[in-house]
């Protein structure tokens, strides 16, 4: 068996061409959960020269291409020789069919109305406090769910706008805004494709949110997004889980996520999790249950599936870099601790227009 090539690898001819133990046969069939990871970086590698042909044809790609989640890329890759006498295999992720799943990671439309009894961290609020102090505006939070960061900081006299695709989430932020005399102003639309026509000085997804964006190339079409609403002079900031940081709790087991009281109700909320983290992919599935009793006996429950994705913080800088973001500052807590890749919990990064 072939190893599989760590994620952030550098898939340029430079090195391709030395990894022997990628190399034809034991590579090719690793493929597909490759280049689920590499869009950008294959868009152009070399796999062979003159006295060494490729070792794979287009046929090739394609058949192990197959069933992975940008398969039609097979079909606008192309192994060519180029003017040199090397042989190049390109794609060009603009004429990719299919554009990312329409499915949601995780439907926070079902339990928005609970989603701030279990989720009620204040851990990164002076974090992006202090991120949108020191940014122009206007600012605008992107997944900004309920407003639980959002919220803080027009408490703090701070203007944000937010942008979310679960109507039943923005519901609550707009309430809670209400009732609190704040402002909001809210946009339901899909991350991967609204038009505000505006110029941000401030775009954040904070929350490692990005995560909930599965597929490399849909979280292509969000970073492309969010360079059409950036001002010249504007940064984008976005918080990741660091993948080898967050493994806890995704081995299966039962993870107790508390026992919460809705107020309107008196009604008890029992959350808890179960997930798995497939290692090659890192991308996590599972599910949530939300119980709710009186205390002496269960009324209702809801079964959350849920999906999300470790991204390696080098594949996200490049999947950033191919829709024209170059990162310029590197946070691995919200103490604004500088990122470490084996120690941080988090990878927060600041970019601006390349
Ligand atoms: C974990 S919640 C985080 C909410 C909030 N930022 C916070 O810190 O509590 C993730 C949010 O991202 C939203 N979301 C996920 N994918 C999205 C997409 N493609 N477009 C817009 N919103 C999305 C979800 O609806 C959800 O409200």
């Amino acid at each position: 068996m072939g190893v599989i090539p760590p994620e952030g690898e550098d898939f340029s001819h430079a090195t391709f061409a030395k990894k022997r133990e990628w190399q034809f046969p034991q590579f090719p069939p690793q493929y597909p959960t490759v280049a689920r990871h590499y869009p950008p970086i294959l868009r152009k590698c070399q796999v062979g020269s003159e006295n060494n042909p490729p070792f794979v044809d287009e046929t090739y790609w394609r058949k192990y291409l197959e069933g992975c989640t940008l398969c039609t890329m097979s079909s606008t890759m192309k192994t060519a020789p180029c003017g040199n006498g090397d042989w190049t295999m390109t794609y060009d992720p603009e004429s990719v069919k299919s554009q990312g799943t329409d499915e949601r990671a995780i439907d926070f439309d079902q339990v928005a109305h609970v989603y701030d009894l279990y989720v009620s961290t204040s851990i990164d609020i002076d974090f992006w406090a202090d991120v949108a102090c020191r940014s122009g505006g206007p600012r605008l939070e992107m997944m900004c769910g309920t407003g639980r960061i959002s919220i803080a900081l027009l408490r703090q006299g701070i203007a944000v706008e937010g942008l979310d695709y679960s109507r039943a989430m923005l519901d609550v932020f707009r309430s809670r805004a209400a009732q609190a005399g704040l402002q909001a102003v809210l946009y339901h639309a899909d991350a991967r494709d609204f038009e505000l026509n505006k110029a941000y000085g401030l775009i954040f997804i904070a929350f490692h949110s990005i995560a909930e964006v599965v597929d490399n190339e849909d979280k292509l079409r969000v970073f492309r997004q969010v360079r059409r609403h950036l001002a010249e002079e504007g940064v984008f900031w976005i918080s990741a889980h660091n993948p080898p940081a967050r493994r806890q709790g995704l081995d299966g087991r039962l993870v107790d996520m508390g026992h919460h009281r809705l107020p309107a109700t008196g009604e008890d909320l029992h959350v808890t999790g179960r997930y798995h983290l497939d290692p090659s992919s890192r991308i996590v599935t599972g599910s949530q249950s939300y119980v709710f009793s009186n205390g002496e006996k269960q009324l209702r429950h809801i079964d959350l599936p849920v999906r999300f994705h470790l991204i390696d913080p080098g594949m996200l800088e490049a999947l950033l870099a191919e829709a024209g973001l170059v990162v310029t500052e590197r946070r691995g807590n919200y103490d604004g601790a500088i990122y470490s890749p084996k120690t941080s919990p988090f990878f927060l990064a600041c970019c601006k227009l390349a």
